[in-house]
C-alpha cells in the first residue's frame, strides 16, 4: 500500500475528550481536554496540556489540583461545549447542568454525572511550546457505582465511554477481547454428567 508522509503533528487517536475540572465547591470550572494519558502505573501518574492561554491554566497553575473525568456519549454535546465556552465568561456547570460534588483527596470538585472521576495532583510542569503539561499523581478515583460488579470490579464496557478522534467524537462499540487474550488458553469444555 502506498503511503504519504507528513510532517510531525499531533495525530495520535483515539484518545479521551476528557472534562477536567478544576477550581473550587464555590467557583467551579470545567474544560474539555483530549490531551491526556498516563505516564506511570505505580505510582499511577498521568497528564494534561493545557495552552496558557485557557482560563483554567492558571486556576491549575496555583492551586496545584484537578480532576479528569470520564465522559459518555450521552454527554458529547456538553463535553463540545465545555470545549469551546470559557469559564472567564460562563458558568459551564449551570450551563451543562452538571452537578459538582466534592472529591476526596482534593478541593477541587469532580463532576457527578460522569462515571469515572480521577483526583490529581501535580507533581511539575513544563512549558513545551503551545501547551503547559502537567505531570500529576491520581490520588483517588471515584466510581460510579451502578457500574461496579458483584466482584468489586469496574465495568467500563456499561458507562458508554466517549473518545476523539482527529477532530470527531465516537462512541467506543464492540469488545473485541480482554488483555492478554491472545495468548490465554481456552479453557477445556468439562464433559456434562448425565
Ligand atoms: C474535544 C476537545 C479537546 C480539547 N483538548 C484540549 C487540550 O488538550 N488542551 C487545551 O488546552 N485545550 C483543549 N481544548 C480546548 C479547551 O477545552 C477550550 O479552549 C475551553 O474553552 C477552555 O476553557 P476555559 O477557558 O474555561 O479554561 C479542547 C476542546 C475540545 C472540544
Amino acid at each position: 500500500m502506498p503511503k504519504q508522509f507528513w510532517k510531525g503533528s499531533a495525530l495520535l487517536a483515539p484518545v479521551p475528550a476528557a472534562l477536567v475540572t478544576c477550581g473550587t465547591a464555590d467557583s467551579p470550572n470545567v474544560l474539555t481536554i483530549g490531551w491526556t494519558g498516563i505516564t506511570c502505573t505505580r505510582p499511577p501518574m498521568t497528564y494534561i496540556s493545557v495552552r496558557p492561554e485557557r482560563y483554567s491554566h492558571d486556576i491549575i497553575m496555583k492551586s496545584g489540583e484537578f480532576a479528569i473525568n470520564l465522559t459518555t456519549s450521552e454527554m458529547c454535546r456538553e463535553t463540545d461545549l465545555c470545549g469551546v465556552k470559557s469559564g472567564k465568561d460562563t458558568d459551564k456547570f449551570a450551563l451543562c447542568g452538571f452537578h459538582a460534588v466534592p472529591a476526596h483527596e482534593i478541593a477541587v470538585p469532580i463532576i457527578e454525572e460522569c462515571p469515572v472521576s480521577l483526583e490529581c495532583r501535580v507533581t511539575e510542569h513544563k512549558l513545551l511550546g503551545s501547551h503547559t503539561m502537567f505531570l500529576a499523581e491520581i490520588v483517588g478515583i471515584d466510581a460510579d457505582e451502578r457500574f461496579i460488579n458483584e466482584k468489586g470490579r469496574l465495568d467500563l464496557a456499561k458507562c458508554g465511554l466517549m473518545a476523539y478522534a482527529h477532530g470527531e467524537y465516537f462512541e467506543l462499540g464492540k469488545r473485541l477481547g480482554s488483555f492478554g487474550f491472545s495468548v490465554r488458553k481456552k479453557k477445556k469444555k468439562r464433559p456434562v454428567r448425565k
